[in-house]
């Protein structure tokens, strides 16, 4: 069976995306799935290229049992169209570069990751980046309210 792939986007890919990344690695693990689905992020900004993740997504997601520390920070590219079955923007602006690069004919289904979480108050994952602590814990809430349900949505597509 071909893996199912899963791109996390957002500006940076030093904060909100990785932190997608490593719930969702974390949550498709803990469901015995890691052989069907990888896990993936991206930024559509160039200026965080090779770096770890903010040393607060780092920490707060640490917190919660999530570790990031080995993620890397690379942009996102029109070829990732074709490499993978969902892409999942945080933002508005970051949905909008994609589109600006999204090839003809692409495998990926794009979409704002918060789609997967109809029932939270907001429709994008807030930029927490020059704000305080607080914003990183409402990204963490957003981010794994939005993994349970894509983690649901790919288990109906498994089991047909
Ligand atoms: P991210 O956050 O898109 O969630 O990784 C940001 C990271 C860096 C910058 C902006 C947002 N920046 O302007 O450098």
């Amino acid at each position: 069976m071909q893996r199912i792939g899963v791109l996390f986007v957002c500006l940076g890919n030093i904060c909100r995306s990785p932190t997608a990344h490593g719930i969702f690695q974390q949550k498709v693990q803990d469901a015995g799935f890691a052989e069907l689905i990888d896990v993936d992020s991206a930024g559509t900004a160039a200026f965080h290229i090779g770096k770890a993740p903010d040393h607060r997504s780092v920490s707060a997601a640490g917190k919660r049992g999530y570790d990031l520390s080995r993620l890397r920070a690379r942009q996102a590219l029109a070829e990732d169209f074709h490499r993978y079955d969902y892409i999942l923007a945080m933002d508005e602006h970051n949905l909008s570069s994609l589109r600006a690069i999204q090839p003809p004919d692409p495998r990926a289904q794009l979409s704002l990751f918060l789609d997967y979480a109809p029932d939270q108050p907001f429709r994008e994952v807030p930029d927490p980046y020059y704000g305080g602590s607080r914003g990183f814990e409402v990204v963490l809430d957003l981010i794994e309210a939005a993994a349970d349900g894509l983690l649901s949505d790919i288990q109906q597509r498994l089991h047909g």
